[in-house]
């Protein structure tokens, strides 16, 4: 807890206004950070604490700022189990998102899309997640500052969010789906017998993030709400190699209206929790 508070008050000292709304800027959504009006950029490695990025050409930084005027905090850069983090790490920014004040998250990634009635470049609205191959994030003693022990988990993506995310999903790309995503460890793609496996079992998208982060979200009452971009058919669908740079690719393509639905959404969610409030 020390260690969370030192690095709280380190960003505390830095941001004079402290939004409720974080963002998680995954694949495909890099260059939203450019559209972040009256920026304060904390790189990860000036932060107590934090974890760093390790990967070559990926960013890390908190953003701080505006989005059409609502106060946020973006992820510019995430940390993956695949590149070796252990899942406290992986999570460490949602802990401390909490302690900050954040009370919405909104997670983003690439995924392969399961679901045969998808298309690559779609966009998918995350509905409820599988992790039955990976270890839980909570694993380990509980940290009760955050939340208790076992926690019910049938409202990680809360519908209310999701009421307001599909009318825009819709309006700016024609389409819109809503799927159970997936998650699988990696670095690797899934192979096509693990695909057949993931759809038999309820699965629309998969892929190497979030679920993580939902989970931690959820112990300690963040509301999340997750979009997802299917940069491509999952493995053995198509007949095609995946590849990541097909995957940059079609992100690359879908990046102005994924773009899109996070402003708008962020102004709905803005409105929403004012006239709760
Ligand atoms: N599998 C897992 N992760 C992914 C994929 C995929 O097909 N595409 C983008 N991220």
């Amino acid at each position: 807890m020390d260690k969370f508070l030192e690095t709280v008050n380190y960003i505390k000292q830095q941001v004079n206004n402290l939004p409720k709304i974080a963002i998680i800027l995954g694949s495909g959504l890099g260059t939203l950070a450019d559209d972040i009006e009256n920026q304060t950029v904390i790189p990860y490695k000036d932060i107590p604490n934090f974890p760093i990025s390790t990967v070559k050409g990926h960013k890390g930084e908190l953003i701080f700022g505006t989005l059409n005027n609502v106060p946020i905090v973006a992820m510019n850069g995430r940390f993956h189990y695949y590149e070796g983090y252990d899942l406290k790490e992986v999570t460490y920014p949602i802990r401390v998102f909490k302690l900050l004040g954040i009370e919405t998250l909104i997670l983003t990634n690439a995924a392969g899309g399961i679901n045969l009635n998808y298309q690559k470049g779609d966009l998918m609205i995350i509905e409820d997640q599988l992790s039955f191959f990976a270890e839980s994030v909570l694993r380990g003693p509980n940290l009760d500052e955050f939340g208790e022990r076992f926690i019910d988990m049938s409202n990680v993506y809360t519908k209310e969010y999701i009421e307001i995310l599909k009318p825009i999903v819709t309006k700016i790309t024609g389409k819109c789906n809503i799927g159970v995503y997936a998650y699988m460890k990696g670095p690797t793609y899934e192979t096509p017998a693990e695909i057949r496996a993931l759809r038999t079992l309820g699965a629309d998208a998969v892929g190497m993030s979030t679920v993580p982060e939902a989970v931690v979200a959820k112990h300690s009452g963040i509301k999340c709400i997750g979009i997802t971009c299917i940069t491509n058919m999952a493995a053995g669908i198509l007949n095609e190699i995946l590849t990541h740079e097909d995957v940059k690719e079609t992100a690359l393509k879908v990046e102005k209206n994924f773009k899109s639905v996070i402003k708008e959404l962020v102004v709905k969610l803005n409105e929403q929790e004012s006239s709760h409030s």
